[in-house]
């Protein structure tokens, strides 16, 4: 079973939370970058973010995972942005063929939980979609459960 691993970050936790799961699965990193970068200023990102979302604007990404078609299982990671996953994510599953790939979504957040953003997921996208993690307090042992 080939693995990857892709991410969104925009300040760093998603980062480390998909580090931890390519350690731990052995699979391939792949980060998401998007052609303009957002500031580092929460409330900048906030007002960029919510016009994103309020236009249904895809953020233009930049390079792209080497033989997506290869891998069996994608977990795919973001932080939580509104309640859902950010527009550069949705711009990368529309991007991609997702057809007989396992899915599962993963998250950071302040507090929100993963299953708006994991239903908005599974709706656009046509790989089997499994449960999500909010990966946040995760330990080893959830996410080996997790993705079982
Ligand atoms: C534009 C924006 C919207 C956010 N919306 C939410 C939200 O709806 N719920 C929540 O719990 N956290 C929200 N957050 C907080 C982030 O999900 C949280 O800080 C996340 O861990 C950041 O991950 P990152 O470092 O990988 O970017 C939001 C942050 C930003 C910048």
């Amino acid at each position: 079973m080939k693995t990857l691993i892709v991410y969104f970050s925009a300040s760093g936790k998603t980062k480390k939370a998909a580090e931890r799961l390519a350690d731990i699965t052995g699979g391939d990193l792949y980060g998401i970058c998007t052609k303009v970068v957002y500031p580092e200023s929460y409330l900048k990102k906030l007002a960029i973010a919510r016009r994103e979302f309020k236009d249904r604007k895809y953020p233009k990404l930049v390079g792209d995972v080497e033989d997506f078609a290869s891998y069996d299982r994608v977990l795919i990671g973001f932080p939580v942005w509104f309640g859902t996953c950010p527009m550069a994510v949705s711009a990368f599953m529309k991007k991609h063929d997702f057809t007989g790939k396992e899915v599962f979504p993963f998250c950071t957040s302040g507090s929100s939980g993963i299953t708006k953003a994991s239903a908005d997921i599974a709706a656009d996208c046509e790989g089997d979609v499994r449960e999500g993690l909010r990966m946040n307090k995760a330990d080893e042992e959830d996410i080996i459960l997790w993705l079982s």
